[in-house]
């Protein structure tokens, strides 16, 4: 089954994907960072196909979690969360976040579109008022049933940690309940719907226990969305948050301009999330957008966590890890390669300061640097500089069909969202490029005069092997790709690749002069890193 974003007519892809919104609450740290990598990854592999591609990230402000801590730090909530989106704003340039748009539940094109949709939902009478009772963990700022609650130890929200609040307030409901059916025939309909599939299992047996009608509104606070037809209430906040994947890209926006982009690109093709927020884009979101009457996502894909020996990574443990640091130890090249490369992407993964050193030193500086440095260092030496024309007949063709191959493994596995698969891949063409070094001599070819063609050969295989690593990489990595392009003697930006066109082999011309230069991934020595630093 392909994956790829959908056809459209003229035969243009689109891919459009999204992150969660963040909540301001606090400054992010790494394991927010992962999922903003992962979907530019993603981003960036289909604009390298040449699809037409938008990707949204953005901020989730309203809500009793971020009013309360507003409160705490003395401050307005507006003024509050304006401070703390600066910095995520800035995290994600450093992170060369290449986000189509960003959205601000506080902006108002987005409360515009919530209200039109709580109205709509009104009219259709999929939504109606009545008393509420039960549980609630602001923390994540959902609601809890009495078994569910029952089954929590000592009453304490298992994602938190913190005891759920008892909530008593005249509200407005969401029949959720009556499109049960109708979401659990879509899930069986459409297996790739939600993944992993770990998780559509989950899904299918909570739907299957039965859904209550959802809280739509709270009247105890008053920092989100006016319901537009009774202002004591405000909108709960996930349907403010889940909204914004549609009121970004224009729908029920008065400007026609912005609507012809919500045409464009709805459904979603992938809604990139933690797995501990699964339930809310799996079963609320689908339901929203069926009362709307509007098509469904293609895929929902829940990521496992970044951990660390002490568990979760949450402000609330107090271990969490800053972007900033890692960056300015290790560079955005290497953290986003060691985010995406060392958790199987939908699984939980170990962060530890020797793993991401480990990685560093094995792969891209031993790996993926030295072959750069050591074949350009071969074409200087025995070339002249500049890489010779192979010979057929002197063409063993060993990294040219192992270049095929990796290039369609990883063209698959990116369908797939198998990003660390992905890496591996190319790491495996680039294992293979150094081994083939050790395996063919180049200086012992060098030696004797009645070999040249074979050498001739060899050199080229290598360095056009590298072209297509360079191209592979520029999904993962924004700046590395670019100088080993410059290395390797190419003119124009990497980026302006196309792909799989990339992928033929022959395309780097004979006569390219290499730019030998500095190491692109320098070995960082352990003890350079201080322990006080961690
Ligand atoms: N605001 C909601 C999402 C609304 S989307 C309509 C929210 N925000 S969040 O800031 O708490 O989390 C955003 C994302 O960061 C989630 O996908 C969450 O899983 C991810 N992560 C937060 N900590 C993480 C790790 N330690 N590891 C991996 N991802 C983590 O939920």
């Amino acid at each position: 089954m392909c994956y790829t974003g959908r056809r459209r007519e003229g035969c243009v892809i689109k891919f459009y994907i999204t992150t969660p919104i963040y909540y301001p609450s606090d400054r992010l740290h790494i394991g927010h960072a992962y999922t903003t990598v992962a979907a530019d990854a993603l981003a960036r592999f289909h604009r390298l196909c040449g699809h037409d591609t938008f990707f949204l990230t953005g901020t989730d402000e309203h809500g009793q979690k971020i009013q309360r801590k507003a409160a705490a730090a003395g401050k307005e909530p507006q003024e509050f969360v304006d401070e703390i989106v600066a910095g995520i704003v800035k995290l994600w340039e450093r992170l060369r976040i290449s986000y189509d748009d960003f959205i601000r539940t506080t902006e108002p094109r987005h409360k515009a579109v919530v209200q039109r949709v709580f109205q709509r939902l009104y009219d259709r009478g999929d939504i109606y008022k009545a008393a509420y009772e039960g549980w609630y963990c602001a923390d994540c700022e959902a609601f809890y049933t009495e078994t569910q609650v029952a089954g929590f130890p000592e009453g304490k929200c298992p994602d938190h940690d913190r005891p759920v609040e008892r909530l008593r307030e005249e509200s407005y409901f969401f029949r959720l309940s009556k499109y049960a059916d109708r979401l659990l025939h879509h899930i069986e309909e459409h297996p790739e719907f939600i993944q992993p599939a770990s998780r559509r299992n989950e899904m299918v047996n909570f739907i299957r226990q039965g859904l209550e009608d959802l809280c739509v509104s709270r009247t105890t606070f008053d920092w989100g969305v006016p319901v537009p037809f009774d202002d004591k209430h405000v909108v709960y906040v996930w349907v403010d948050a889940l909204t914004n994947y549609i009121s970004a890209i224009g729908y029920l926006a008065g400007d026609p301009a912005l609507r012809e982009r919500f045409d464009r690109y709805w459904p979603a093709d992938v809604h990139l999330v933690g797995k501990e927020i699964v339930r809310f884009h799996a079963v609320i979101w689908p339901i929203l957008l069926m009362a709307l009457e509007l098509p469904l996502p293609g895929r929902v894909f829940g990521h496992g966590w970044l951990v660390l020996e002490s568990g979760k990574m949450s402000k609330a443990r107090g271990n969490v890890v800053d972007p900033h640091v890692l960056c300015d130890r290790y560079g955005v090249d290497a953290v986003r390669y060691f985010l995406l490369r060392e958790i199987p992407f939908g699984a939980d993964g170990f962060y530890s300061e020797d793993a991401m050193l480990t990685r560093y030193n094995a792969d891209l500086a031993n790996d993926l640097g030295n072959l750069l440095s050591r074949s350009t260092a071969m074409i200087e030496r025995f070339c002249d500089g500049a890489v010779p024309e192979p010979v057929a007949a002197e063409d063993d063709g060993v990294l040219r069909a192992l270049a095929a191959e990796v290039a369609e493994a990883f063209t698959g596995h990116m369908e797939r969202l198998e990003l660390s698969d992905a890496l591996a891949a190319i790491m495996r063409l680039v294992g293979r490029a150094n081994k083939y070094i050790d395996e063919t001599a180049p200086w012992e070819l060098n030696r004797d005069a009645g070999r040249a063609e074979r050498l001739a050969s060899v050199m080229y295989s290598l360095m056009e092997a590298q072209r297509i690593v360079a191209v592979m990489l520029t999904p993962f990595m924004p700046a590395a790709p670019e100088r080993f392009w410059y290395q390797l003697g190419l003119d124009g930006d990497v980026r302006a690749q196309r792909w799989p066109a990339a992928a033929r082999w022959g395309q780097l011309p004979a006569g390219t002069r290499v730019r030998r230069g500095e190491p692109v991934f320098p070995r960082i020595e352990t003890a350079k890193i201080g322990v006080e630093e961690r």
